[in-house]
């Protein structure tokens, strides 16, 4: 994807998965990057070569700032649904007071455009899928808790200091974009776990419940490439418009059940991912589904990395570069 303009941008969290594969796209595209990272959780080589890295925290990115930007993508964040609901202080202090003393630092020097990670997570238990940017929002822990209460934070800033603002709200990211892929320190998420199983790096994978009120009693989700991901923040930074907030549900409007991934990983990998049945995990919604409709309208985002076989393919390469 190319732009007319090429930008300055801040890039909070561009040494962890999400932000890294932004960052790489974003520097291929031509703009001028800059990775802010406390590498808490981020890996320093997954900074692109050709973005300046700045280590240090979103809540004093004051002085970088000052640099003058036009604009910041938002990815830093505590995300393990888990960990919320047992320390939730390290999501209140590290995602909400940490976000709006980046939105105060962007208002006093004058930032324009923001995009934010926000998640599928705010919307909680939904009522029905696909899941649309209208319904409800009642997050069932932290995590979605605090992303929600940023969402709010950014709408009031965009509509007082007139910040150009999109959220977009991932559904289940998974793949890769060459070097830059998901290995999170604590992994909780499916199909990484299930690719260190082909890896020999687990023995089996655990089903959470087959229990479930969906066609093959396991969780159903909407997993989307990492780069149709990176795709919708261009297109969103390219749209965002002074003094609005705007919020788009990114997923591919289909979703697999857990046995349906395992298959595909066995069939992509040729190994047989032996696996077993457990309880079910707290907080795990049955189904969640996206409506991206919005984005695809407004923004003109068209995923073209759709197929579920391509997204496990995408992260089986990473997985075994990365080993
Ligand atoms: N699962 C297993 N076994 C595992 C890991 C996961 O059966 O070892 C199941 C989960 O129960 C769930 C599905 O696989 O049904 C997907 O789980 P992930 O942990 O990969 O992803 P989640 O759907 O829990 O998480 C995603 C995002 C979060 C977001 C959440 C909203 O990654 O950031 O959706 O519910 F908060």
């Amino acid at each position: 994807m190319t732009r007319a303009r090429r930008m300055t941008l801040l890039v909070t969290g561009g040494a962890g998965y999400v932000g890294s594969v932004c960052a790489a796209r974003l520097v291929e595209a031509g703009h001028e990057v800059v990775v802010l990272d406390d590498l808490r959780t981020g890996h320093e080589d997954a900074i692109p070569h050709r973005a300046r890295f700045v280590r240090g925290d979103v809540a004093e990115a004051g002085p970088l700032l000052a640099e003058g930007f036009d604009g910041v993508l938002h990815f830093a964040a505590r995300s393990l649904v888990g960990e919320s609901m047992t320390d939730p202080q390290r999501y209140w202090w590290g995602n909400v007071v940490a976000s709006v003393q980046l939105l105060d630092a962007m208002t006093e020097h004058g930032i324009p455009r923001l995009v934010f990670s926000s998640t599928a997570a705010t919307y909680g238990e939904p009522e029905s899928v696909p899941i649309t940017e209208d319904d409800p929002t009642r997050p069932t822990n932290p995590y979605g808790a605090t992303k929600l209460a940023i969402d709010h934070a950014i709408s009031s800033y965009a509509a007082a200091h007139g910040i150009a603002a999109v959220s977009l709200r991932y559904f289940n990211v998974a793949g890769a974009f060459g070097r830059h892929g998901e290995r999170h320190t604590v992994e909780t998420h499916l199909i990484p776990l299930v690719l260190q199983v082909a890896l020999d790096r687990r023995d089996k994978i655990t089903i959470f419940g087959d229990d479930w009120p969906t066609a093959d009693g396991t969780c159903v989700r909407d997993y989307i490439h990492v780069t149709d991901l990176a795709d919708a923040h261009e297109l969103a930074l390219d749209r965002a418009e002074p003094g609005r907030h705007k919020v788009y549900n990114l997923g591919n409007g289909t979703g697999f059940s857990v046995r349906e991934v395992l298959e595909t990983c066995r069939e992509v990998t040729g190994h047989p991912i032996p696996a077993e049945v457990a309880g079910r995990r707290p907080g795990d919604p049955a189904v969640l589904i996206a409506s991206s409709e919005r984005a695809r309208t407004d923004l003109g985002w068209k995923p073209e990395r759709a197929e579920l076989r391509t997204i496990v393919a995408d992260a089986w390469d990473f997985a075994r570069r990365t080993g």
